[in-house]
């Protein structure tokens, strides 16, 4: 029996989502949570003939109490997406029209408080969930859930995941077009470490399942990379002033939402990259601080999964010269957007 619940099930990401979840025979109920539109959300979906109950839930009387309890994994994809033309991370009141960001920071608040007060609702109504992170910007948003977590004296590490997997499935697709055979794409899997935001986002090509061709040249290598790493960029210009990356990411989610059922149902050797706060596991998470040469709280990494979630943190093993550079390039970035997140919760009463 397993109760996935999805906050912010109305949305562009949360309803593709809720349907793919649905779609999963491992999920029993499905519990729906969004400040509008729930409630016809649920009623479309439970007419799909596959084994899960659904029941959409709006605020008033007690809703996301009632979507949470019993959950067994809870994925937050409520917010506000990014638009095109829409910037300004360090100063959200005077915006600077041409200049494309590439996501919200904690600067600006709407979704850290958003994601803060969700958590807080997981906290009391299911502590023991598994919390699986899309708002944006996930390097902040996690910290968040977890500082929450901490003053409910709840926070358990192995159990709380940033969802980095839209960063994997771009990177496998992108890889397979560059390999002439999309066919390929579902099976390459390349580690995509760091955080999940520009810079911060370090595809490990060289350690792609399928290897790009030989004598693939630098310039094409870092046209690559950072393809991946602003791919998002890419589908907020397309869908010009109508969101950003949803069904992509619902996918994405859909996918990490399954591996961990699959895992927490006791399938062995599951291993994805996931933004996790490396104390889930001491001895895996102070070897990758040691590898990164920074003490980081979080970091993405290739994450083993198992039934109480966490069981290990991979290694980033051998890394070119190049990715090298990129990692480093990252950890600045990293390391102010963590304690960005950690500093909204900070003192404040709950
Ligand atoms: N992790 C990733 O790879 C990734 C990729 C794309 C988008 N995102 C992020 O996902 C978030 C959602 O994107 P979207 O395109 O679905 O946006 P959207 O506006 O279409 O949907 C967001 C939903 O959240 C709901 N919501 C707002 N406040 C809420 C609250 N307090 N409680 C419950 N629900 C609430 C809204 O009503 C809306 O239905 C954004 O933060 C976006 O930046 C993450």
């Amino acid at each position: 029996m397993v109760k996935a619940v999805v906050l912010g099930a109305a949305g562009g990401i949360g309803q593709p989502l809720a349907l793919l979840l649905k779609a999963n025979p491992a999920v029993t109920e499905l519990g729906l949570f969004d400040i509008v539109n729930t409630p016809g959300v649920a009623a479309d979906l439970s007419h799909i003939s596959t084994p899960s109950k659904v029941e959409g839930y709006l605020p008033p009387n007690d809703g996301l109490k009632s979507a949470l309890k019993g959950a067994d994994i809870v994925v937050i994809p409520a917010g506000v997406p990014r638009k095109p033309g829409v910037c300004i991370p360090q100063n959200p009141i005077r915006p600077q029209p041409n200049q494309l960001i590439s996501l919200f920071l904690i600067d600006d608040p709407i979704n850290a408080g958003i994601v803060r007060d969700l958590a807080n609702g997981i906290a009391e109504t299911a502590p023991k969930a598994f919390v699986l992170v899309i708002s944006n910007p996930v390097n902040s948003t996690v910290p968040i859930v977890a500082e929450v977590f901490k003053k409910h004296g709840v926070f358990d590490p192995k159990r709380l995941f940033g969802v980095t997997t839209l960063d994997v499935v771009r990177a496998s697709t992108f890889v397979a077009e560059i390999l002439g055979d999309l066919s390929l794409a579902p099976k390459i899997t390349v580690p995509v470490v760091g955080g999940h935001s520009g810079v911060t986002i370090v595809p490990l090509l060289s350690q792609s399942s399928s290897p790009l061709p030989s004598g693939f040249a630098q310039d094409s290598l870092e046209k690559l990379t950072n393809r991946i790493q602003f791919g998002g960029d890419e589908v907020v210009k397309a869908k010009d002033g109508a969101g950003s990356a949803t069904l992509s990411m619902a996918y994405a989610g859909a996918e990490f939402a399954a591996k961990v059922i699959r895992a927490v149902g006791g399938e062995k050797g599951i291993v994805a990259p996931s933004f996790v706060n490396l104390a889930a596991d001491k001895v895996s998470g102070e070897a990758l601080k040691k590898e990164i040469g920074k003490e980081l709280e979080y970091f993405s990494a290739p994450i083993e999964l198992g039934p109480e979630g966490v069981v290990s943190i991979r290694p980033l093993g051998n890394l070119t010269d190049y990715e090298k550079t990129l990692v480093n390039a990252a950890l600045p970035d990293l390391e102010s957007n963590i304690e960005k997140g950690v500093a909204f919760i900070g003192n404040a009463k709950l």
